[in-house]
């Protein structure tokens, strides 16, 4: 259900399942996590682009595959658990590449991304409201702080209050909207300019920067100075400063 690739340290994972507009059934899910902690794994790889197809990055979960689920079920297995344990273990940047429908579980995926990549046709939106349920992977988590309450409430509670691309742009949600057909290229471009940096510096900023979520100001800003005096140990930064002084471009050996 998906097809992954790599293009010198970039890995593309690409979500194939076309019929269904990649409705995120567990099985799908289960490669996605697989591929992912392959890649996370592999040293060769300094960057990956998650995407789907010019129709759909994903439709959802999949709501036939879920319809008949009771709740002891659910919380027995933890539904939907499996789609954050890999993505919130990633140490590695990790793009989103959307075009077409990012709607319910599709949209929360494209959040648990580092950055998101609009094509002008993305369309933004959680839907569950309509099925007599609510966002169970993020939506009304990482929307509120990605656009802000009202609009996020506007999404979650009507249902149908979707954010075209340069919607998603203005608000914050993507920071950049391609033509359909340039934006997995554009996204890979991104992926291999990151993926050339020092791959510890790397990973230490994405840690930084995400416990901007989680942190108070002060904790985020101590976390932060104990990670950037720790670069100091690391032979890229040694690297890189001299470089500079040198006048001469870096050569990090990711360590
Ligand atoms: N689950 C299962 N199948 C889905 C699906 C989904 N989320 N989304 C689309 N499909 C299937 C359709 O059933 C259809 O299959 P058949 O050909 O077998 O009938 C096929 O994909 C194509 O879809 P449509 O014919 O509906 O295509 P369209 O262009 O007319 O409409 C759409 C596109 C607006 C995206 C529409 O398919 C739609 O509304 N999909 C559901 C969106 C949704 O509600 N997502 C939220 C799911 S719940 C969730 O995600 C919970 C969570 O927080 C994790």
């Amino acid at each position: 259900m998906i097809k992954t690739e790599t293009q010198g340290r970039v890995a593309v994972v690409t979500l194939d399942r076309p019929k269904a507009l990649n409705a995120l059934c567990s099985e799908l899910f289960h490669e996605v996590n697989d591929a992912l902690a392959r890649f996370d794994s592999d040293d060769g790889i300094g960057a990956v682009v998650l995407t789907g197809s010019e129709r759909a990055f994903a439709a959802g979960a999949d709501i036939k595959e879920m319809k008949d689920a009771e709740f002891i079920h659910n919380y027995k297995t933890n539904f939907l658990g499996h789609w954050v344990e890999q993505l919130s273990r990633m140490r590695k940047p990790i793009i989103a590449a959307v075009n077409g429908y990012a709607l319910g579980g599709g949209c929360e995926l494209a959040m648990m991304c580092d950055i998101i990549y609009a094509g002008e046709k993305a369309v933004f939106g959680q839907p569950e409201i309509n099925l007599g349920t609510i966002p169970g992977a993020g939506g009304t988590q990482r929307l509120t702080r990605a656009v802000g309450k009202s609009k996020a409430m506007e999404m979650v509670l009507t249902g149908t209050v979707n954010l075209t691309a340069q919607e998603a742009l203005a608000s914050g949600l993507v920071s950049a909207v391609h033509p359909p057909e340039e934006l997995v290229a554009e996204a890979i471009k991104t992926a291999a300019k990151i993926a050339a940096k020092g791959a510890v510096s790397v990973q230490m900023a994405k840690e930084a920067v995400n416990q901007a979520y989680e942190l108070s100001l002060s904790s985020g800003l101590h976390f932060e100075r104990r990670l950037f005096q720790a670069t100091f140990a690391t032979k890229d930064q040694k690297e890189g400063m001299a470089a500079f002084a040198e006048k001469r471009k870096p050569k990090f050996v990711h360590e």
